[in-house]
């Protein structure tokens, strides 16, 4: 089996999870999933990133210790992370002993290596953004991200020597074409490169809520230093080599826009500076915008999926995160188009057409499922949703995969509408067509189970299906004409009730 490392960002847990970071954790969770289906030795992580001046000003400002604040704030996200139905195998958060001992690991490799150096820095700092900033970067003085004033800064600092590192770097994005996806990242990545790289500071003195340096106790780790290793700590570096070796490179880290620079350009550095190997792939996002802002605590647009989930369902407002926006765009998330998508895509497509097949098939073949055709005409359409699906996840689009299914789904319905056995006499014609329907419904939900795990549980048991859609492998298992005749098919609840705006 191939190994799959997927990883999220690990979020800062000065505010509650909220739905950005939902976002890139179901679209994380929505690979591993693929993944396993592909019948690949999946490893997913998630976590929080606990350390840091923003924390332990949350922390001050919530009356609290760091330590007491983080250990409040860090279940909120595992709370969030189970009732969105995300399959993570690990969740760490960077005030472990495992971390701490992989960031020394990590520190001292890099100093021992000559990469490190003591300096002092002066410049601008954004405080929410955990970076410096040069004024060519600033909105007036603003930080461009968070656009409030940023901090003019004056530390003794230990630098890492990013600017050594240029060559390397874009040699090495030479060599891996595909490692960025969207294709088009990887010019900014290296645009950026190009410009050239700024030492980077990896250590802060006037801070106690972080990680001492190893070669400097009066130090503490740069928190974005802290927080990247936390993808190599948390399988071992460290604390146990052989998981290390096992799941490193990681084949996929899921990010946000907002995060390359730290995770295309500071990260690999860090890692050959430590004689590790790069990870093999990232997968960047664009931003759910919200009345078209970035969702932040300031500007007071934070909407909780966990409300969400209440009125649309787990995998309604899955569904809805991973088809709306192409992955790597940004989207803009509007209660209507959620009403909307729901209503067209879920409630009218797949929910009716689970709903019909069980209604026909309980009139006309005695509610016992029947075979499919061989020859028919919806093996073409199945067959092309597989590709289609395959190729689209392949490349992190799981809209269009999810849109690929959704093809099948329409032909389909499609085909019923054709052939119309609830009009038809009971016989061998309608126990084909229905038999075609039943195997393009087991087919549509292993491709669709990544996106919505329990629906698919459920359609799948209501088509008299044993096991679940998510123990299938792809390709054997959606070769078309599996379904087996003589199963109890049974109707149900409906599974996406139609709502209103
Ligand atoms: N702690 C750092 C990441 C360290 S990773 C080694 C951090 N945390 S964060 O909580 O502020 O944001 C993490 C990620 O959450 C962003 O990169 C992005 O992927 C996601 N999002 C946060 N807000 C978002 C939106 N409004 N929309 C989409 N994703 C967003 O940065």
């Amino acid at each position: 089996m191939a190994p799959y490392y997927i990883t999220t960002p690990i979020y800062y847990v000065n505010a509650r999870p909220h739905l950005g970071h939902a976002y890139s954790t179901i679209v994380a969770d929505s690979l591993a999933r693929w993944h396993r289906l592909l019948g690949d030795d999946v490893h997913f992580l998630t976590g929080t990133d606990e350390h840091g001046l923003k924390i332990q000003q949350a922390a001050d400002a919530a009356g609290k210790t760091p330590q007491q604040f983080t250990d409040e704030i860090a279940p909120m996200f595992a709370e969030a992370w189970r009732r969105l139905d995300i399959s993570h195998d690990d969740f760490i958060r960077t005030t472990e002993a495992r971390h701490r001992a992989g960031v020394e690991k990590l520190l001292q490799a890099c100093w021992d290596a000559g990469d490190i150096e003591l300096d002092t820095y002066r410049g601008l700092y954004c405080v929410a953004c955990e970076a410096y900033y040069t004024e060519d970067d600033l909105d007036g003085r603003d930080c461009p991200i968070h656009k409030r004033p940023v901090e003019q800064v004056e530390e003794e600092n230990y630098f890492f020597r990013l600017s050594r590192f240029e060559d390397r770097l874009l040699d090495w994005y030479a060599r891996h074409p595909g490692a960025v996806v969207p294709e088009h990242r990887v010019n900014e990545v290296t645009g950026f490169i190009k410009q050239g790289l700024q030492d980077f500071s990896v250590s802060r003195k006037s801070l106690t809520w972080g990680i001492p340096l190893p070669f400097d106790s009066s130090h503490v780790a740069y928190v974005w230093f802290d927080a990247l290793a936390n993808y190599i700590t948390a399988i071992g570096y460290g604390t146990d080599e052989s998981g290390f070796a096992t799941w490193w490179p990681a084949q996929h880290h899921v990010i946000g826009k907002d995060i390359v620079r730290f995770h295309n350009v500071y990260w690999p550095a860090m890692l050959m500076s430590a004689g590790i190997e790069p990870p093999q792939g990232w997968a960047v996002g664009g931003w759910l915008l919200v009345g078209g802002e970035k969702m932040s605590k300031t500007s007071g647009n934070v909407v909780n999926p966990l409300e969400l989930i209440d009125d649309f369902g787990v995998d309604g407002f899955r569904y809805y995160v991973l088809a709306e926006t192409p992955y790597g765009n940004d989207g803009d998330f509007t209660y209507e188009g959620l009403v909307s998508r729901y209503n067209s895509d879920l409630a009218n497509n797949l929910g009716n057409l689970a709903a019909r097949v069980a209604t026909v098939v309980g009139k006309k073949c005695g509610g016992l499922g029947t075979a499919p055709d061989p020859q028919s005409a919806l093996a073409a359409h199945a067959a092309e949703a597989v590709a289609e699906a395959s190729r689209h996840w392949d490349k992190v689009q799981p809209s269009r995969a999810l849109e690929a299914t959704w093809q099948l789904i329409r032909a389909t319905n499609a085909h019923l509408e054709t052939h119309e056995p609830w009009r038809a006499e009971p016989g061998p014609e309608v126990d084909r067509v229905m038999g075609d329907a039943l195997d393009a419904l087991r087919i549509v939900t292993i491709l669709a189970t990544p996106a919505m795990p329990a629906t698919c549980r459920e359609i799948w048991r209501r088509i008299g299906l044993e096991g679940s859609p998510d123990q299938c492998r792809i390709p054997v298992d959606v070769r078309w004409g599996l379904y087996p005749a003589g199963r109890t098919v049974v109707k149900g609840d409906p599974l996406f009730p139609r709502r209103t705006a």
